[in-house]
């Protein structure tokens, strides 16, 4: 049990999913097909460069899907992949160095509100850009994600700049001047991201990262159940070393959910992702809007409680782990199954085998 009271949910996914560690959708290392391919870089949309898409769970709940198996799935997720070895072991470590500095940075207050997001097994810091999602998002649901004004995160630390950007444009992963967004991610032992989509709205393609401390698996198509905690096998799982370069882009990027689970998460592991904001994705208002002129009333009127006060510093505060809050914004998980959220960014989709069980839940991060 952590000092926060959050127990390492490893231990419980070991005995709620036996793992497979045969896994046919594994990526092995003999596996060299995503290394060095050439990467598309666009200003976003949602495209899978083949016409042939994950049916979105969206409106037509009856709608009939074309069936496809899981092999077929994760040929077409292989195919949005590329990985590129760039950064040394030497890299690494002097990278890590930095990584370990914005946390020094952070834990000492020396950020901006928006710059840092806690979760007790899993720290954000957001630099250059930074947006609302999850419980943050006021209104919520898919292609609700609001940039910050521009400001409200720090910028683009100068090392990111000199050790691993310039080297991303050198390696030709990324054109110069395409990145203005990085994002650390720290994850303690058995931490995680749920399953989601980078908001399309809101970042171009591809979406670059790169890996740190340890290596671990950026798992496709999982889909997470919660108390207790199970996370179904992945379409595919692809290894993320130390210092490898993931580049994500079409059916990979866009057409299903991506995530980190705990149960790959074995040491400290840390992922800097690398991404450039579209020009048209939409901010948060940065003057509220003129108050409108109360409607003329003839009763007093009563004082209205809000119970979700805006609160400054939420940013900064240890919040319930990220399934947790999933959890509690939706309570049965049958009807979790039938229904289409409107309440959050997370909603549901159904896989293009038509299994009805194997519906993926989506967020956007
Ligand atoms: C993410 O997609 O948010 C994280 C991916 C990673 O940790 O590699
Ligand atoms: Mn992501």
């Amino acid at each position: 049990m952590s000092a926060s009271g959050f127990s390492d949910l490893r231990e419980k996914l070991k005995s709620m999913t036996p793992h497979r560690d045969n896994y046919k959708n594994r990526v092995t290392d003999k596996d060299d097909s995503y290394k060095n391919r050439k990467v598309k870089v666009t200003d976003g949309g949602s495209s899978n460069g083949n016409g042939r898409k994950r049916k979105h769970r969206d409106s037509s709940e009856d709608e009939v899907e074309p069936v496809e198996s899981r092999e077929q799935e994760a040929r077409r997720v292989q195919s949005g992949i590329v990985q590129v070895e760039v950064f040394s072991k030497e890299d690494c470590d002097v990278i890590e160095g930095k990584i370990n500095e914005v946390v020094a940075n952070g834990e000492a207050g020396l950020y901006r509100e928006h710059t840092v997001d806690r979760a007790p097994l899993r720290n954000k810091y957001f630099f250059g850009e930074g947006y609302t999602y999850g419980a943050q998002l006021e209104k919520r649901g898919p292609g609700q994600e609001r940039l910050y004004p521009k400001g409200e995160v720090d910028d683009i630390p100068t090392w990111v700049h000199d050790l691993v950007i310039t080297k991303l444009v050198a390696s030709g992963v990324v054109p110069e001047g395409f990145v203005n967004s990085a994002v650390i991610n720290d994850y303690q032992p058995g931490g995680c991201i749920v399953s989601h989509v980078d908001p399309p709205h809101i970042f171009a393609r591809p979406i670059v990262s790169v890996s740190f401390f340890s290596d671990s698996a950026l798992c496709f198509g999982c889909r997470f159940q919660f108390k207790p905690i199970r996370v179904s096998e992945p379409v595919l799982e692809l290894p993320v070393r130390r210092g490898s370069v993931t580049v994500l882009s079409g059916y990979a990027a866009d057409d299903i959910t991506h995530c980190i689970r705990p149960q790959d998460i074995k040491e400290r592991r840390a992922v800097i992702i690398l991404r450039k904001t579209r020009p048209d994705a939409p901010r948060v208002d940065q003057s509220p809007s003129p108050k409108p002129s109360p409607p003329e009333r003839h009763a007093p009127l009563k004082a209205k409680r809000s119970h979700r006060r805006a609160d400054p510093d939420a940013a900064h505060r240890p919040r319930v782990l990220e399934m947790d809050k999933e959890e509690n914004r939706h309570s049965s998980s049958s009807s979790r199954l039938h229904r289409r959220s409107n309440s959050s960014e997370n909603y549901w989709r159904r896989s293009q085998d038509g299994d009805v069980s194997r519906k993926v839940k989506m967020r956007r991060h």
